[in-house]
């Protein structure tokens, strides 16, 4: 039986993956997609999601945009991670403008409205959109049967401040008031994947140049990543949006790869199997000099609030990561 899921992305390279992890998942029914600003500004992250989307064959998807900025703070990007218009050295072609007359707010509420108690909601980039659907709509975490997001982290070095996860970190004031909403109960606790698990699965040139051979493509090198001469468009999207990812993770992180954050959190949301999760009550910082948007979970109980998050602690990340590869080269074999 197939999932309902909507992905709010902020798309970016890993958001990239994401969509075509969901597109190639058998068990995945990809509703939609909410932009919101992130990585890039909220005109690149619909043109990005929206080209994703047609690369994958898959321009019947809505794509809707969000919020342009943060509830309460100035949008900050990430060029350096992402490439200036966010897919990396990937420049895919714009579709024509298919943007959905709805916003993306609209399409997570009527969605959620819609099909209650079925749909899940995989949230890829700041919270702001999930933080004004539930401004507008309370019960949007009883609507939905699940809300899934990417972010944080608890154990681990942050990857934008020392303490700090990016998405949290862009806007703390959405993700303080959608875990305050999760913590007035009478939904399924959010799933949160954060910096913790999604930075065990690393995304090498190996794993590409099997997602390649699966796919009936080939690649020139693996470092840097190349494609072959013959490469598809998808492929080629694929490669060129990776080799910028990989050089960033060189450069910050010490490793010619990829933390691919946000195709995981679309894995595990629809395969629980996934990883192993802790139920906490989980706050974020927003007032502190060093460590706005730090999200604080309470795993010894020392606040007495009720849990509003089932944080993942441990991951079978070898396992997401060769789903990843075999059901993208499976994608890619469709695609020319
Ligand atoms: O910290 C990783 C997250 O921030 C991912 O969603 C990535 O796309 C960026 O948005
Ligand atoms: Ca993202």
């Amino acid at each position: 039986m197939s999932v309902p899921v909507l992905l709010d992305v902020d798309t970016g390279i890993d958001d990239s993956l994401a969509l075509l992890y969901a597109v190639a998942s058998p068990e995945i029914d990809l509703l939609g997609a909410s932009c919101v600003a992130g990585n890039v500004p909220l005109d690149a992250v619909v043109s990005n999601t929206a080209a994703v989307l047609d690369l994958a064959g898959r321009c019947d998807v809505e794509t809707a945009p969000g919020c342009d900025r943060p509830m309460a703070r100035p949008l900050k990007t990430t060029p350096e991670t992402h490439g200036p218009t966010g897919t990396g050295h990937a420049m895919p072609a714009a579709s024509p403008d298919r943007s959905s007359e709805r916003s993306g707010i609209d399409l997570v509420i009527d969605t959620a409205r819609s099909r209650p108690g079925e749909v899940t909601l995989v949230a890829l980039g700041p919270l702001t959109n999930v933080a004004v659907a539930l401004d507008r709509e309370p019960r949007l975490l009883t609507l939905l049967d699940r809300l899934v997001i990417m972010g944080g982290c608890f154990g681990v070095a942050g990857n934008t401040a020392p303490r700090t996860e990016w998405n949290t970190h862009v806007d703390p004031e959405a993700a303080r008031a959608v875990f305050a909403a999760a913590g007035r109960g009478a939904c399924n606790l959010p799933l949160v994947m954060p910096l913790d698990v999604t930075e065990q699965a690393r995304l090498l040139p190996h794993h590409v140049a099997r997602m390649a051979e699966i796919g009936g493509e080939s690649m020139e090198f693996l470092d840097p990543l190349l494609a072959g001469p013959e490469a598809g468009r998808l492929m080629s999207f694929i490669t060129d949006a990776l080799r910028f990812y990989m050089e960033f993770h060189q450069r910050y992180d010490g490793f010619y790869g990829a933390f691919v954050h946000d195709p995981f959190a679309v894995a595990a949301a629809v395969d629980p199997s996934l990883v192993t999760t802790v139920e906490t009550t989980v706050d974020v910082e927003t007032a502190g000099e060093l460590t706005t948007g730090e999200t604080v979970a309470d795993f010894r109980d020392s606040w007495g609030r009720p849990p509003n998050a089932a944080v993942a602690v441990a991951a079978r990340a070898d396992v997401f990561l060769e789903r990843l590869v075999v059901r993208l080269g499976g994608l890619l074999r469709s695609r020319p």
